[in-house]
């Protein structure tokens, strides 16, 4: 006799933040936690170098407000996201008395705010967190959303969580300090913005190419906004990633796998904007977008200094894209753009399938 009790757990949260930009916000952040806490106390995880360029800095706000805060630290490099640096991470909260009314500010990067989201999910099973991202990349893309995770040896990302953040603050003053090639790198996910989902962001990008290579703060300000505006009306739509929000992945099937076959020495905006001109042809070739506007992307991403073409086997490329989290019953799917401004769909679905054999084809005729 089998006795069934059935536990009912149906989800209504509501899980929405503000996503505040401005020049100079970085300074007002602890007297806008005074006004509107997330934690009671607060860890500051960044890595050694933002460490000496802004983490200190920001301590010092804290502590000028009253406000309970600690900095943790660790190697800066893909190579830190992993269990590892998690259990470090952990250990250090623990030794800091962090408790579940506690909050970590994640300031950095995309590596320190997908890790540090993972470890807010998991610490004392899930504490708030906030994203002060330091990097273009990371202001216009990882920092809302709410993935989090870490790399495993077989690939990105292979661990992780949705976990929103309680906020995020975008300053895009820190971008001065950005090193010119991770500046360069970011503007690939700007880049992709306009060819998933924005024409006019797409032309603004080829006018202002120049000012934005010469980090002109309100065009940096503008083009923050419009990406982030994109990224937040996608996530609001399918935040778990069920159909529509795969199409932020364009480009990164190709560009996850050619980042792990470097050993991580490429950058990811790098190869994304490699990645965008791998799937913007094989969408071409599937008979979805023409070539005259495939052409024009790779114009764009080469004016802003971007590479197209990176060194790689073919075979290699193919099984590592096999680790993709998008591989569906064993087939790769890619998500390929219609126009620029609108990506492809069938039935709906933005996922798309490409054979293994379609896709060698088509990697031959780029190489
Ligand atoms: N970076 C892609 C996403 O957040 O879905």
């Amino acid at each position: 006799m089998i006795k069934r009790l059935r536990l009912t757990l149906k989800r209504d949260i509501d899980e929405s933040y503000d996503i505040l930009i401005g020049h100079g916000l970085l300074d007002n952040i602890p007297l806008d936690l005074k006004r509107s806490p997330v934690g009671s106390k607060y860890a500051i995880v960044t890595d050694s170098t933002i460490k000496d360029i802004y983490g200190e800095r920001l301590l010092e706000r804290f502590k000028e407000e009253n406000l309970n805060a600690y900095l943790i630290d660790f190697p800066a490099g893909e190579e830190s996201k992993n269990l590892s640096t998690v259990e470090y991470i952990v250990r250090r909260l623990l030794q800091y008395g962090l408790d579940r009314k506690s909050a970590i500010i994640a300031l950095g990067g995309g590596v320190v705010g997908d890790l540090s989201g993972f470890v807010a999910s998991i610490y004392m099973r899930g504490i708030s967190y906030i994203q002060v991202p330091t990097t273009l990349l990371s202001q216009v893309d990882s920092s809302i959303g709410g993935k989090t995770g870490v790399d495993t040896a077989d690939g990105k990302n292979l661990i992780g969580s949705f976990y929103q953040p309680k906020r995020v603050y975008i300053d895009p003053s820190l971008l001065k300090t950005l090193p010119e090639r991770e500046f360069i790198s970011g503007l690939a996910e700007v880049v992709k913005y306009g060819v998933i989902c924005s024409r006019e962001l797409f032309e603004y990008l080829e006018s202002n190419v120049e000012k934005i290579k010469g980090r002109d703060m309100d065009t940096l300000l503008h083009i923050i906004e419009v990406s982030c505006r994109i990224k937040k009306s996608v996530v609001e739509e399918d935040p778990w990633e069920e159909n529509k929000r795969t199409i932020l992945n364009y480009g990164h099937t190709p560009a996850h796998a050619l980042e792990k076959l470097s050993g991580y020495k490429c950058l990811h905006g790098e190869a994304v904007s490699v990645g965008m001109r791998i799937s913007g042809w094989v969408a071409v070739r599937k008979g979805f977008w023409s070539i005259d506007e495939w052409e024009r992307q790779n114009k764009l991403l080469k004016s802003f200094g971007l590479p197209l073409k990176m060194d790689f086997n073919s075979d290699e490329l193919i099984k590592t894209l096999y680790y993709d989290k998008k591989v569906e019953a064993g087939t790769l799917m890619f998500v390929l753009p219609r126009r620029i401004g609108e990506m492809a769909s069938i039935g709906g679905r933005y996922k798309i399938p490409v054979s293994e054999t379609e896709l060698r084809r088509f990697l031959l005729e780029l190489s």
